[in-house]
């Protein structure tokens, strides 16, 4: 069988590296990758062709490609967002709109459905005070969907455009013959955590930041309370999710928007994993109201009942084995110790 062709945005960033060598590594695969960066040593060999520059700007390079499907990544995150919305607005909106007009475009005129991957998040949830987080507990994808956020705001209107854009384009879905449309699918995922990457411009960043500084032996203080809980999940698992829901038949997903979870904790038992695992760490909390103000506004845990029905999601990480199988043996290695 013939190569898909794919185009990985944001390529160089947290996903998009471990996304690169788990297309690679499953195979089947020619891979073209964009980003603002050149490509790190972590996928240049992986990458069949790397267009740089601002995705804004090089949408119209795009049409020179026959894509199968399209892992949209590319984002600025959502503190980087609160100090720079236009700009945010610009990416996140703007970006996505290009690329999805770009798919829906050859979904019709060649008669084949794109696949168009969107990473959304848990930023698209706001829930109005800290009680009503903690009342809400674990939430549903259609539940509290009031973003605080310019990232979230901008996440959630691209999760109804691209339902747009796969299902009512022009409306020609009316029609007596409707064209072919492009095939969207969004995952909402937790915060991440890499034991290769750190992320940055992110408000989940606290959790990786904590153990990778932990690890390292630098000291460090963290920017939420220490009771502050919200839904996390190991980097494998969120690559094995984009993999599976591609991989999913059209018939099997009545949803185009999908939560996914493997473990909510608080920032207080990342401190105290930490600590275990590296005797002597100094992790210390210092709240940032606005950054507060933000995980505040995000559930803390989400279900994922609809993923694990109609796809047959499964995390292999609960935060046992993300700290035993995964996590720590992994920064050992990397900072021996
Ligand atoms: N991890 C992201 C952020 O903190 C949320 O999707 O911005």
């Amino acid at each position: 069988m013939s190569e898909k062709l794919v185009l990985v945005t944001g390529a160089c960033g947290e996903i998009g590296q471990a996304l690169v060598q788990g297309l690679a590594q499953k195979g089947g695969y020619r891979i073209v990758t964009s980003d603002l960066m050149p490509p790190p040593d972590s996928i240049k060999s992986l990458t069949a062709e790397h267009v740089q520059g601002d995705l804004v700007y090089k949408i119209k390079t795009f049409y020179d490609y026959d894509f199968d499907i399209i892992f949209h990544l590319a984002a600025s995150l959502s503190s980087k967002a609160e100090v720079a919305t236009e700009e945010a607005h610009r990416i996140n909106v703007e970006g996505t709109m290009g690329l999805l007009m770009l798919a829906a475009y050859r979904s019709e005129k060649y008669n084949k459905p794109v696949k168009f991957l969107f990473p959304s998040s848990i930023a698209a949830y706001g829930m109005a005070s800290l009680e009503e987080k903690i009342a809400a507990g674990c939430v549903k994808e259609d539940e509290y969907n009031a973003p605080h956020t310019m990232y979230g705001c901008n996440k959630l209107y691209c999760e109804k455009l691209g339902m747009y854009y796969s299902r009512y384009f022009g409306q020609r879905h009316l029609d007596d013959k409707p064209p072919v449309m492009l095939d969207f699918r969004a995952i909402r995922f937790p915060g991440l955590v890499s034991a290769f990457t750190l992320p940055s411009a992110g408000t989940s960043d606290y959790g990786p930041e904590i153990l990778h500084a932990a690890a390292q032996g630098k000291p460090y203080s963290c920017f939420v309370r220490e009771d502050t809980k919200i839904s996390f999940m190991a980097m494998p698992d969120a690559i094995k999710s984009l993999l599976m829901i591609t991989d999913a038949t059209r018939e099997k997903l009545s949803h185009t928007v999908y939560n996914i979870a493997a473990f909510a904790i608080t920032a207080g038992e990342f401190r105290d994993r930490a600590v275990k695992a590296f005797p002597g760490a100094q992790i210390t909390f210092e709240p940032n109201s606005r950054r507060q103000g933000i995980v505040d506004s995000w559930p803390e845990d989400v279900n994922d009942s609809l993923a694990r029905a109609e796809w047959g999601w499964k995390p292999d990480y609960d935060v046992d084995r993300f700290f035993n199988d995964y996590f720590l043996p992994e920064i050992r290695k990397r900072y021996n110790r």
